[in-house]
């Protein structure tokens, strides 16, 4: 996934909007960086390997220009340098793309008979050439973008200036996404909107086999038949939450200390009146099962539904890795709801898996935070996380925002289908009314954290076990901790782990469990006392208060279910937190990472 921008102006200075768009976008990726812009009627091209901050610094602080497109990449075709970084020009084409070309191999292949030579080993330099060979052919780029759109397999959403027509910008779109804001006196594209809301919040979403020619004050939007057509022009109504880190060293620990706020916004609307509220979530009985779709650490808040779904409302639930879903054969029928689980709405796995259920004309219902992303417009419903712009690419409190919705939507479900009773169900509300006083304490055992990561920081692999539900947890603090501190740490399901990967477990090697389950806790500790035999440093999170010198142990206050899939979760997030912040590495940008992955 990378980040587009691009702007066109009568008058105004576009390179610091570029610029700043680019920074707003780095969450797509940041392994390098790009410009190009229209400079004494050429188009001069400026690119870094790094991050924003190093294209910046380059340009030339003289320069200005009223054309531009920009890019921030996450490598997919090529390593990350200089020379793979968009944006790419060939002969009279320059374009920076997000997505991948599938048949760019074939495609080089030909463009090379032509005579066409390449610097670089990206997909996107082989579709500059391309759009290059039929802009040449035909001399017309109406038809050199649809006869591109004919010809290329793949995703793209690429922005595009040509040599002999830099009055304007064109954008062509398919899968990857692309909005088109209008500002005073300027035009501006972007991947997302979060690119643009600085300079306005009125903007086209361009949908597949759409293209567009934009000017300064005119935006010509086009269908695949290179009929004009009318498109609708949303208002971004959210105010941009507040997306700056405050007095926080990293937005992930500002992120990790908000959801004392952000869980209960998510709550509120479907606990604030008790019953009459939780019955605001849809109604499920209708269906036979349920089955749930996610990557990464949405997949690990599937995991922990799939549990209650099953264990508390008697409900068929199966829980996929989308990557996985979509080439698998999946039963598909109407009677089974297919929930869909995205912070960004973006992944390319789990908008191919949805586009897969509603083709099948299959019902969908999504579980998404941010606002007017790809996945909101296609599934049926959809209920939105309330956890704000989440920066830091670990995920955190977009994660308890999706458990404690996912909660809500079973107690819901098993209030209607009677497997839950109404006292029950209003308890349960009430500890979600009371969750700050639960989650509080436990954000604040700062020195309790900190003292654990200085014990396993110099360590190069890390366990995390469970049984039931706390194998669900297990997987999202292994997640937490390698994609931060890029230590090697792996979950195992508890009574798993002597099946062989015992094998790995030597003197002072860390091993992390929660044990919440009364009726699975003594199976999880006989696990810990065979590790621990076997010279493992052992530390427990549990909710009964047991107590063993041979653990270190983290106690969480004794609740339901529903509430303990919240609450096991933040020690684990403060742990890597620290651990990874003790190893110095770069925390809310960690390497190779991007926050939303558009490509498959
Ligand atoms: C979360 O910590 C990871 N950065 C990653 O696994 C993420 O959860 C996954 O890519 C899914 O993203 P999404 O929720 O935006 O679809």
């Amino acid at each position: 996934m990378c980040g587009i921008v691009g702007a066109i102006s009568k008058n105004k200075n576009i390179l610091p909007i570029l610029i700043t768009g680019l920074k707003n976008l780095e969450y797509r990726g940041y392994d390098s960086a790009g410009i190009a812009y229209l400079k004494n009627k050429k188009i001069k091209i400026t690119k870094v390997a790094g991050k924003v901050t190093n294209l910046s610094s380059k340009l030339n602080k003289e320069d200005t220009s009223t054309v531009g497109i920009a890019h921030t990449r996450w490598a997919t075709h090529g390593s990350a340098n200089s020379i793979n970084a968009h944006p790419h020009k060939v002969n009279h084409i320059t374009i920076v793309h997000n997505g991948i070309i599938e048949n760019f191999k074939e495609l080089k292949e030909m463009l090379i008979s032509l005579n066409y030579k390449f610097k670089s080993t990206t997909d996107t330099e082989v579709a500059a050439a391309l759009l290059d060979f039929y802009y040449d052919k035909f001399k017309d780029i109406n038809k050199t973008i649809t006869e591109f759109m004919k010809n290329v397999k793949g995703s793209y959403a690429i922005s595009m200036l040509i040599d002999n027509d830099l009055e304007s910008i064109y954008v062509l779109k398919k899968e990857s996404p692309l909005i088109i804001g209008t500002a005073n006196n300027m035009n501006i594209i972007a991947s997302d909107i979060r690119a643009i809301l600085k300079y306005t919040n009125k903007y086209f979403i361009l949908d597949d086999f759409e293209y567009a020619k934009i000017s300064t004050d005119d935006i010509t939007i086009y269908n695949k038949d290179q009929n004009i057509i009318n498109k609708k022009l949303n208002i971004y109504q959210d105010k941009d939450d507040n997306t700056s880190k405050g007095n926080y060293k990293h937005y992930m620990l500002k992120e990790i200390m908000d959801q004392k706020d952000t869980i209960l916004n998510t709550a509120l609307p479907f606990i604030e009146k008790g019953i009459i509220s939780i019955l605001n979530m849809p109604d499920l009985t209708k269906y036979s099962k349920i089955d749930i779709v996610g990557c990464g650490t949405a997949y690990h808040a599937g995991l922990v539904a799939k549990y209650l779904f099953r264990e508390l409302t008697n409900t068929k639930c199966d829980v996929y890795l989308a990557s996985e879903y979509r080439y698998e054969n999946n039963f598909l029928n109407k009677d089974v709801l297919t929930i869909f689980i995205s912070q960004s709405g973006e992944t390319a796995d789990t908008i191919a898996a949805l586009k897969l259920v509603k083709e099948k004309a299959c019902p969908t219902l999504g579980i998404i935070n941010v606002k007017n992303s790809t996945m909101t417009y296609l599934v049926d419903t959809c209920l939105y996380t309330k956890a704000g712009s989440e920066i830091a690419v670990a995920s955190t409190k977009a994660y308890t925002a999706q458990v404690t919705l996912l909660a809500l939507l079973v107690l819901s479900h098993g209030y209607r289908n009677k497997t839950i009773s109404k006292s029950k169900t209003l308890q349960i509300i009430d500890e979600f009314n009371n969750i700050n006083k639960l989650i509080t304490p436990l954000l604040k055992q700062k020195e309790r954290y900190i003292k654990i990561a200085n014990s396993i920081y110099k360590e190069e692999n890390i366990f995390y076990i469970g049984r039931g539900l706390d194998y669900a947890f297990s997987m999202e603090g292994a997640l937490k901790l390698k994609e931060i501190s890029y230590i090697h740490s792996e979950a195992y399901a508890a009574g798993e782990l002597k099946h062989g990967t015992i094998s790995l477990i030597k003197k002072n090697t860390p091993v992390l469990c929660s044990a919440t389950n009364d009726k699975l806790n003594s199976k999880t500790i006989s696990n810990l006392k065979e590790v621990i035999a076997r010279g493992a440093k052992v530390y427990l999170i549990t909710n009964n208060n047991y107590e063993d010198e041979s653990f270190s142990i983290i106690n969480i206050p004794k609740t339901s279910d529903f509430i303990k899939t919240i609450l096991v979760i933040i020690p684990y997030q403060l742990i890597a937190y620290y651990t990874a912040d003790l190893r110095g590495t770069d925390i809310d940008k960690p390497k190779n990472l991007a926050k939303s992955v558009t490509v498959e």
